[in-house]
Protein backbone atom coordinates (compact mmCIF):
# COMPACT_ATOMS: atom_id res chain seq x y z
CA UNK A 1 0.00 0.00 0.00
CA UNK A 2 1.54 3.21 -1.12
CA UNK A 3 1.84 6.26 1.58
CA UNK A 4 -0.72 8.51 0.52
CA UNK A 5 -0.21 11.21 3.50
CA UNK A 6 0.96 13.77 0.76
CA UNK A 7 -2.97 14.15 -1.03
CA UNK A 8 -3.95 15.29 2.62
CA UNK A 9 -1.44 17.84 3.39
CA UNK A 10 -1.97 21.49 2.96
CA UNK A 11 0.57 22.99 0.35
CA UNK A 12 1.82 26.96 0.09
CA UNK A 13 1.78 27.32 -3.25
CA UNK A 14 -0.03 24.48 -4.81
CA UNK A 15 -3.28 22.39 -4.87
CA UNK A 16 -2.93 18.79 -4.95
CA UNK A 17 -6.05 16.58 -5.43
CA UNK A 18 -6.54 12.55 -6.56
CA UNK A 19 -9.90 12.04 -9.36
CA UNK A 20 -11.37 8.94 -8.96
CA UNK A 21 -11.70 6.60 -12.31
CA UNK A 22 -14.35 4.11 -11.70
CA UNK A 23 -12.64 2.57 -14.79
CA UNK A 24 -8.79 2.47 -13.80
CA UNK A 25 -6.07 3.96 -11.61
CA UNK A 26 -7.02 7.53 -10.20
CA UNK A 27 -5.52 10.42 -11.88
CA UNK A 28 -3.54 12.77 -9.99
CA UNK A 29 -3.42 16.55 -10.53
CA UNK A 30 -1.77 19.47 -9.60
CA UNK A 31 -3.27 22.83 -9.66
CA UNK A 32 -0.63 25.93 -9.18
CA UNK A 33 -2.23 28.51 -7.13
CA UNK A 34 -0.24 31.70 -7.01
CA UNK A 35 -2.76 34.01 -8.84
CA UNK A 36 -1.61 36.99 -7.81
CA UNK A 37 1.88 36.25 -9.46
CA UNK A 38 0.59 34.48 -12.56
CA UNK A 39 1.67 31.38 -11.23
CA UNK A 40 5.03 32.40 -11.67
CA UNK A 41 7.28 29.80 -10.84
CA UNK A 42 9.19 30.45 -7.56
CA UNK A 43 12.34 27.63 -5.83
CA UNK A 44 9.34 27.06 -3.08
CA UNK A 45 6.66 26.58 -5.96
CA UNK A 46 8.99 24.29 -8.41
CA UNK A 47 10.06 21.99 -5.12
CA UNK A 48 6.37 21.50 -4.25
CA UNK A 49 5.46 20.61 -7.82
CA UNK A 50 8.39 18.30 -8.38
CA UNK A 51 8.02 16.17 -4.88
CA UNK A 52 4.08 15.78 -5.73
CA UNK A 53 5.42 14.80 -9.32
CA UNK A 54 7.58 12.20 -7.28
CA UNK A 55 4.70 11.44 -4.61
CA UNK A 56 2.33 10.74 -7.59
CA UNK A 57 4.64 8.56 -9.29
CA UNK A 58 5.02 6.57 -6.48
CA UNK A 59 1.66 5.98 -5.64
CA UNK A 60 0.74 2.87 -6.96
CA UNK A 61 -2.93 4.04 -7.11
CA UNK A 62 -2.41 6.97 -9.40
CA UNK A 63 -2.16 6.17 -13.27
CA UNK A 64 -1.91 9.54 -14.70
CA UNK A 65 -1.09 13.09 -13.68
CA UNK A 66 -2.18 16.18 -14.80
CA UNK A 67 -1.02 19.72 -14.08
CA UNK A 68 -2.73 22.78 -14.86
CA UNK A 69 -2.69 26.29 -13.81
CA UNK A 70 -5.92 29.12 -13.64
CA UNK A 71 -7.69 30.52 -16.53
CA UNK A 72 -5.64 33.55 -16.97
CA UNK A 73 -2.35 32.05 -16.51
CA UNK A 74 -0.67 27.94 -16.39
CA UNK A 75 2.73 29.89 -15.42
CA UNK A 76 4.66 33.60 -16.44
CA UNK A 77 7.69 32.04 -15.85
CA UNK A 78 10.40 31.97 -13.86
CA UNK A 79 10.14 34.26 -10.90
CA UNK A 80 11.34 37.20 -12.21
CA UNK A 81 11.14 38.97 -8.90
CA UNK A 82 13.11 36.44 -6.79
CA UNK A 83 16.00 36.52 -10.12
CA UNK A 84 16.30 39.96 -9.97
CA UNK A 85 19.16 40.56 -7.84
CA UNK A 86 20.29 37.25 -8.39
CA UNK A 87 24.29 37.08 -9.60
CA UNK A 88 25.84 34.29 -11.67
CA UNK A 89 27.72 32.25 -8.16
CA UNK A 90 24.17 32.62 -6.41
CA UNK A 91 22.88 30.96 -9.25
CA UNK A 92 25.11 28.40 -9.38
CA UNK A 93 25.34 28.17 -5.74
CA UNK A 94 21.43 27.30 -5.72
CA UNK A 95 21.53 25.71 -8.37
CA UNK A 96 17.67 26.04 -9.13
CA UNK A 97 17.17 24.20 -12.38
CA UNK A 98 19.00 20.92 -11.00
CA UNK A 99 15.15 20.04 -9.66
CA UNK A 100 14.26 20.47 -13.13
CA UNK A 101 16.03 17.27 -14.31
CA UNK A 102 13.98 14.94 -11.22
CA UNK A 103 10.98 15.35 -13.52
CA UNK A 104 12.71 13.41 -16.90
CA UNK A 105 12.54 10.72 -13.94
CA UNK A 106 8.75 10.59 -13.40
CA UNK A 107 7.79 7.41 -15.14
CA UNK A 108 4.19 8.06 -15.14
CA UNK A 109 2.66 10.15 -18.36
CA UNK A 110 1.98 13.90 -17.42
CA UNK A 111 -0.35 16.00 -18.60
CA UNK A 112 -0.09 20.01 -18.93
CA UNK A 113 -3.75 21.35 -19.31
CA UNK A 114 -3.04 25.27 -20.23
CA UNK A 115 -5.42 27.65 -20.29
CA UNK A 116 -3.43 31.58 -20.34
CA UNK A 117 -0.07 32.05 -20.58
CA UNK A 118 2.32 29.51 -20.67
CA UNK A 119 5.38 31.94 -20.85
CA UNK A 120 9.30 31.55 -20.34
CA UNK A 121 9.44 28.84 -17.75
CA UNK A 122 6.48 28.07 -17.75
CA UNK A 123 5.92 27.23 -21.68
CA UNK A 124 9.67 24.77 -20.28
CA UNK A 125 7.45 23.58 -17.36
CA UNK A 126 4.93 22.21 -20.20
CA UNK A 127 7.43 20.93 -22.44
CA UNK A 128 8.32 18.96 -20.26
CA UNK A 129 5.53 17.41 -19.46
CA UNK A 130 4.44 14.35 -22.01
CA UNK A 131 1.10 15.79 -23.94
CA UNK A 132 -0.28 19.06 -23.67
CA UNK A 133 -3.88 19.89 -24.18
CA UNK A 134 -4.40 23.86 -24.30
CA UNK A 135 -7.23 26.44 -24.48
CA UNK A 136 -7.70 27.86 -27.73
CA UNK A 137 -6.85 31.30 -26.22
CA UNK A 138 -3.85 29.80 -24.55
CA UNK A 139 -0.57 31.48 -25.30
CA UNK A 140 2.97 30.50 -25.58
CA UNK A 141 6.06 32.28 -25.61
CA UNK A 142 9.55 32.00 -24.39
CA UNK A 143 9.91 36.01 -23.50
CA UNK A 144 13.40 35.79 -21.65
CA UNK A 145 15.26 37.56 -24.47
CA UNK A 146 13.38 40.91 -22.87
CA UNK A 147 15.08 40.47 -19.82
CA UNK A 148 18.55 40.10 -21.50
CA UNK A 149 18.59 36.67 -20.84
CA UNK A 150 17.47 33.37 -22.58
CA UNK A 151 15.61 30.19 -21.65
CA UNK A 152 17.58 28.27 -18.71
CA UNK A 153 15.37 25.50 -18.39
CA UNK A 154 15.11 23.20 -21.35
CA UNK A 155 13.30 25.72 -23.60
CA UNK A 156 16.07 26.00 -26.29
CA UNK A 157 16.45 22.08 -26.42
CA UNK A 158 12.54 21.23 -26.15
CA UNK A 159 11.22 23.79 -28.08
CA UNK A 160 14.10 23.01 -30.65
CA UNK A 161 12.77 19.69 -31.00
CA UNK A 162 9.04 19.87 -30.99
CA UNK A 163 9.14 22.57 -33.68
CA UNK A 164 12.67 22.46 -35.39
CA UNK A 165 14.95 25.12 -35.25
CA UNK A 166 13.52 27.52 -38.05
CA UNK A 167 10.69 28.13 -36.06
CA UNK A 168 12.50 27.75 -32.37
CA UNK A 169 15.19 30.27 -33.53
CA UNK A 170 12.41 32.86 -34.43
CA UNK A 171 10.05 32.52 -31.20
CA UNK A 172 12.90 32.00 -28.96
CA UNK A 173 15.17 35.27 -30.65
CA UNK A 174 11.64 37.86 -31.07
CA UNK A 175 10.41 36.76 -27.61
CA UNK A 176 7.14 37.05 -29.52
CA UNK A 177 3.92 35.62 -27.80
CA UNK A 178 2.66 32.53 -29.69
CA UNK A 179 -1.26 31.36 -30.07
CA UNK A 180 -2.16 27.86 -29.68
CA UNK A 181 -3.23 27.58 -32.75
CA UNK A 182 0.30 28.11 -34.14
CA UNK A 183 2.15 26.15 -31.34
CA UNK A 184 -0.19 23.12 -32.67
CA UNK A 185 0.31 23.43 -36.15
CA UNK A 186 4.21 23.72 -35.47
CA UNK A 187 4.04 20.46 -34.01
CA UNK A 188 3.74 20.91 -30.14
CA UNK A 189 0.71 20.69 -28.83
CA UNK A 190 -1.05 17.46 -28.62
CA UNK A 191 -4.78 19.24 -29.03
CA UNK A 192 -6.34 23.06 -28.82
CA UNK A 193 -10.23 22.84 -27.25
CA UNK A 194 -12.54 25.14 -26.65
CA UNK A 195 -11.85 27.64 -24.00
CA UNK A 196 -14.31 25.83 -21.29
CA UNK A 197 -12.94 22.76 -21.49
CA UNK A 198 -9.35 22.28 -21.51
CA UNK A 199 -9.28 20.82 -17.91
CA UNK A 200 -12.11 18.24 -18.28
CA UNK A 201 -10.54 17.18 -21.82
CA UNK A 202 -7.01 16.96 -20.08
CA UNK A 203 -8.47 15.02 -17.52
CA UNK A 204 -10.57 12.44 -19.58
CA UNK A 205 -7.35 11.62 -21.59
CA UNK A 206 -5.59 11.16 -18.13
CA UNK A 207 -8.37 8.75 -16.96
CA UNK A 208 -8.48 7.04 -20.57
CA UNK A 209 -4.65 5.94 -19.91
CA UNK A 210 -5.05 5.46 -16.34
CA UNK A 211 -7.25 3.06 -17.76
CA UNK A 212 -4.71 1.27 -19.60
CA UNK A 213 -1.98 -1.37 -18.22
CA UNK A 214 -0.03 0.80 -15.96
CA UNK A 215 3.56 -1.34 -16.82
CA UNK A 216 2.99 -0.93 -20.76
CA UNK A 217 2.30 2.28 -19.79
CA UNK A 218 5.40 2.96 -18.50
CA UNK A 219 7.57 1.43 -20.64
CA UNK A 220 6.03 2.68 -23.89
CA UNK A 221 6.39 6.50 -22.23
CA UNK A 222 10.11 5.76 -21.31
CA UNK A 223 11.11 4.47 -24.85
CA UNK A 224 9.32 7.43 -26.57
CA UNK A 225 11.02 9.72 -24.61
CA UNK A 226 14.15 7.78 -25.42
CA UNK A 227 13.98 8.25 -29.20
CA UNK A 228 14.65 12.06 -28.37
CA UNK A 229 18.05 11.49 -26.92
CA UNK A 230 19.21 9.05 -28.80
CA UNK A 231 20.36 7.09 -32.01
CA UNK A 232 17.90 4.43 -33.98
CA UNK A 233 20.07 1.44 -33.30
CA UNK A 234 20.00 2.16 -29.37
CA UNK A 235 16.19 3.49 -29.16
CA UNK A 236 15.00 0.55 -31.71
CA UNK A 237 16.83 -1.53 -28.89
CA UNK A 238 15.48 -0.02 -26.17
CA UNK A 239 12.22 -0.34 -27.37
CA UNK A 240 12.35 -4.34 -28.16
CA UNK A 241 13.92 -5.21 -24.58
CA UNK A 242 10.51 -3.11 -23.28
CA UNK A 243 8.39 -5.11 -25.37
CA UNK A 244 9.80 -8.25 -24.44
CA UNK A 245 10.17 -6.99 -20.79
CA UNK A 246 5.99 -6.61 -20.75
CA UNK A 247 5.67 -10.68 -21.54
CA UNK A 248 7.04 -11.12 -17.66
CA UNK A 249 3.75 -9.04 -16.48
CA UNK A 250 0.35 -10.68 -15.86
CA UNK A 251 -1.34 -7.95 -17.78
CA UNK A 252 0.12 -9.20 -20.77
CA UNK A 253 -1.34 -12.40 -20.72
CA UNK A 254 -4.86 -11.54 -19.06
CA UNK A 255 -4.90 -8.67 -22.02
CA UNK A 256 -4.02 -11.63 -24.84
CA UNK A 257 -6.23 -14.27 -23.37
CA UNK A 258 -8.95 -11.53 -22.99
CA UNK A 259 -9.47 -10.52 -26.68
CA UNK A 260 -9.13 -14.47 -27.60
CA UNK A 261 -12.21 -15.04 -25.03
CA UNK A 262 -13.69 -11.86 -26.43
CA UNK A 263 -14.08 -10.49 -22.56
CA UNK A 264 -13.15 -6.89 -21.19
CA UNK A 265 -9.10 -7.22 -19.91
CA UNK A 266 -9.07 -7.26 -16.15
CA UNK A 267 -5.92 -5.24 -15.09
CA UNK A 268 -3.99 -5.92 -12.43
CA UNK A 269 -0.84 -3.54 -13.34
CA UNK A 270 1.70 -5.91 -12.32
N1 LIG B 1 7.67 36.60 -12.21
C1 LIG B 1 7.23 37.31 -11.14
N2 LIG B 1 6.06 37.96 -11.15
C2 LIG B 1 5.31 37.93 -12.26
C3 LIG B 1 5.71 37.20 -13.41
C4 LIG B 1 6.95 36.51 -13.34
N3 LIG B 1 7.41 35.76 -14.36
N4 LIG B 1 4.77 37.37 -14.36
C5 LIG B 1 3.81 38.14 -13.82
N5 LIG B 1 4.13 38.49 -12.56
C6 LIG B 1 3.39 39.34 -11.62
C7 LIG B 1 3.48 40.80 -12.02
O1 LIG B 1 4.68 41.37 -11.55
C8 LIG B 1 2.25 41.36 -11.34
O2 LIG B 1 2.53 41.51 -9.97
P1 LIG B 1 2.12 42.89 -9.20
O3 LIG B 1 0.61 42.86 -9.22
O4 LIG B 1 2.69 42.72 -7.84
O5 LIG B 1 2.66 44.02 -9.99
C9 LIG B 1 1.24 40.23 -11.47
O6 LIG B 1 2.00 39.04 -11.72
C10 LIG B 1 0.28 40.42 -12.63
O7 LIG B 1 1.05 40.62 -13.80
P2 LIG B 1 0.81 41.85 -14.81
O8 LIG B 1 0.29 43.04 -14.08
O9 LIG B 1 2.07 42.05 -15.60
O10 LIG B 1 -0.34 41.23 -15.71
P3 LIG B 1 -0.67 41.53 -17.25
O11 LIG B 1 -1.96 40.83 -17.51
O12 LIG B 1 -0.55 42.96 -17.55
O13 LIG B 1 0.50 40.77 -18.07
C11 LIG B 1 2.00 38.96 -18.58
C12 LIG B 1 0.64 39.36 -18.00
C13 LIG B 1 2.03 39.23 -20.09
C14 LIG B 1 2.13 37.46 -18.33
C15 LIG B 1 3.14 39.74 -17.89
O14 LIG B 1 2.98 39.63 -16.48
C16 LIG B 1 4.52 39.26 -18.22
O15 LIG B 1 5.04 39.59 -19.27
N6 LIG B 1 5.15 38.48 -17.32
C17 LIG B 1 6.53 38.05 -17.44
C18 LIG B 1 6.72 36.98 -18.51
C19 LIG B 1 8.18 36.61 -18.61
O16 LIG B 1 9.02 37.41 -18.96
N7 LIG B 1 8.52 35.32 -18.33
C20 LIG B 1 9.87 34.82 -18.39
C21 LIG B 1 10.48 34.82 -17.00
S1 LIG B 1 12.21 34.36 -16.99
C22 LIG B 1 12.21 32.67 -17.12
O17 LIG B 1 11.19 32.03 -17.15
C23 LIG B 1 13.57 32.01 -17.19
C24 LIG B 1 13.56 30.55 -17.50
O18 LIG B 1 13.86 30.12 -18.58
C25 LIG B 1 13.20 29.57 -16.49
Amino acid sequence: MSDRKYLNIEYKNILVSEIENGNGLSVGLIRLNRPKAMNALNVPTMEEVVTTFENFDNDREIGCIVITGNDKAFAAGADIKEMAEETTIGMLLKDQFARWDRIRKIKKPIIAAVSGYALGGGCELTMTCDMIIAAESATFGQPEINLAVMPGAGGTQRLTKAIGKARAMEIILTGRMVSAQEMYEAGLLTKVVHNEIYLEEAIALAKDIASKPAIAVQLAKESILNSMDTTIETGLELERKNFYMLFATEDKFEGMNAFIEKRKADWKHK
